[in-house]
């Protein structure tokens, strides 16, 4: 039995879902624990190209239960157009399963995800997963999947209330046009609920069985550890725990259980929204350049990524917050075609002035980092071990773990399933 962790060193989009897909070829349960449709992970494999928000990366490997959590918040209406479009291609859904304790994304978190975030003070996906978080937190107005259990009336007058005191909320600061029409989207919710519901189950059972019976369980983060409310670059963060010390208590896994703890790194950084980022590339022209060659547009919103150099001394942070075991490296590829690649491996002596105390994520936006310059490596997709890594890229790699202390596990070299050289 084993229990493996999957999540982001960085502020999201390293490409999990690659790493989850292959893994889950192996799983008997995958597990989203955190976020909403605000990720996006990209898996290409037999099926096609896909940008799932929701459903674990796990739903392509027919013997795997795929559940959804009580950390995640879900907007029903994205659920189901994913849904849709992971079966329209072949895929079954018979084994994903939603817990009744995840929260729902109502209309009016939408809305006031934009009413809050008017010229992008953080920067966020506008999915609405702050407010859903709030609300949960809050405890008055929220919506729980299990509440889609509720009598169809019950259901409707609970709907309404809270329709009418958001309204209120809203209108005192004359954001109510932002809230749809109610009628519309109680419409839609009454349909998605109807579908939804064959899908609602005690996946705490479900988990509790897997580890009874000693099989595999992967526990799949969204997001990246910059982006964990606690443990991230606040405020500029998204609303839930990312770490792996969140995926145990979401998934009411003990932390005893669990062998392997995959963090999972770009070759290079990018981050989207607003807040510090040490790394990144000032010359616009090169910045433009590795946006253009690593594609680095939002999966979710389209929005382009800031992008920066690796930075070693936040993803040491990453490691010891997570208790990394192992990284799975993306991206090489990208670098290889580069003239030549730069490594963050230090932030400058006289940041000592602003020190990250005890490694915490203090004055992040005042670091200098100092950096070590590589040669380029060329094209590296048909690499399938280590040995077959030119030069440059193997010293690029064995630098990376030399300054961390953590091995380099995977190391991905293009965007399909079968492009991963695994040591
Ligand atoms: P929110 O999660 O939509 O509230 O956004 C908060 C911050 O997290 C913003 O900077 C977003 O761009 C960022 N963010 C949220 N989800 C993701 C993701 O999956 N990848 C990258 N950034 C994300």
């Amino acid at each position: 039995m084993s229990v493996t962790i999957v999540v982001g060193l960085q502020w999201g989009d390293e490409g999990k879902g690659k790493i989850v897909d292959l893994l889950a070829q192996s799983a008997d349960v995958v597990v989203r624990f955190n976020g909403g449709n605000n990720a996006g992970h990209t898996v290409i494999n037999e099926f096609g190209k896909f940008a799932l928000h929701l459903i674990p990366a796990g739903i392509f490997n027919p013997e795997t239960h795929c559940l959804i959590e009580r950390g995640v918040v879900i907007h029903l209406p994205s659920l189901l157009k994913e849904m849709d479009e992971i079966e329209s291609r072949g895929c079954s859904l018979e084994k994903l399963k939603i817990s009744p304790f995840a929260h729902l994304v109502m209309p009016w978190h939408i809305a006031e995800d934009a009413a809050r975030d008017k010229g992008g003070k953080i920067g966020t996906t506008l999915r609405g997963i702050g407010p859903c978080y709030k609300d949960k937190a809050g405890r008055w107005q929220a919506f729980r999947v299990g509440d889609l259990l509720l009598h169809r009336d019950e259901f409707i007058a609970k709907f309404m209330t809270i329709y009418a005191e958001k309204q209120r909320e809203l209108t005192a600061t004359k954001q109510d046009h932002l809230l749809p029409d109610p009628s519309a989207t109680l419409t839609e919710f009454l349909d998605a609920r109807q579908r939804i519901l064959l899908y609602i189950d005690q996946t705490g059972k479900i988990i509790q069985r897997a580890l009874a019976n000693k099989q595999e369980i992967l526990l799949e983060g969204a997001q990246g550890t910059l982006l964990d409310v606690d443990y991230g670059t606040y405020p500029y963060v998204t609303s839930s725990n990312t770490t792996s010390l969140a995926a145990c208590m979401l998934s009411n896994i003990p932390p005893r259980e669990v062998s392997r703890i995959i963090g999972v790194t770009k070759a290079y950084t990018t981050r989207v929204g607003a807040g510090p980022f040490p790394t990144y590339i000032t010359n616009k022209e090169e910045e433009e350049n590795l946006r253009i060659l690593g594609n680095e547009f939002g999966a979710t919103t389209g929005r382009p990524r800031q992008c920066g150099w690796l930075d070693l001394p936040l993803l040491e942070y990453a490691c010891r917050i997570n208790n990394v075991t192992e990284i799975a490296l993306t991206k090489i590829d990208v670098l290889g075609a580069l003239p030549e690649v730069r490594l963050c491996a230090d932030y400058e002596s006289e940041s000592a002035e602003y020190p990250l105390g005890e490694g915490e994520m203090w004055y992040i936006e005042k670091q200098k980092p100092t950096f070590e310059t590589y040669p380029g490596w060329g094209a590296i997709k048909e690499c399938r071990f280590r040995s077959d890594l030119p030069k440059n890229a193997l010293r690029y790699v064995q630098d990376i773990e030399r300054l961390l202390g953590t091995p380099i596990r995977y190391i991905s070299t293009g965007a399909e399933r079968k492009e991963i050289i695994t040591l």
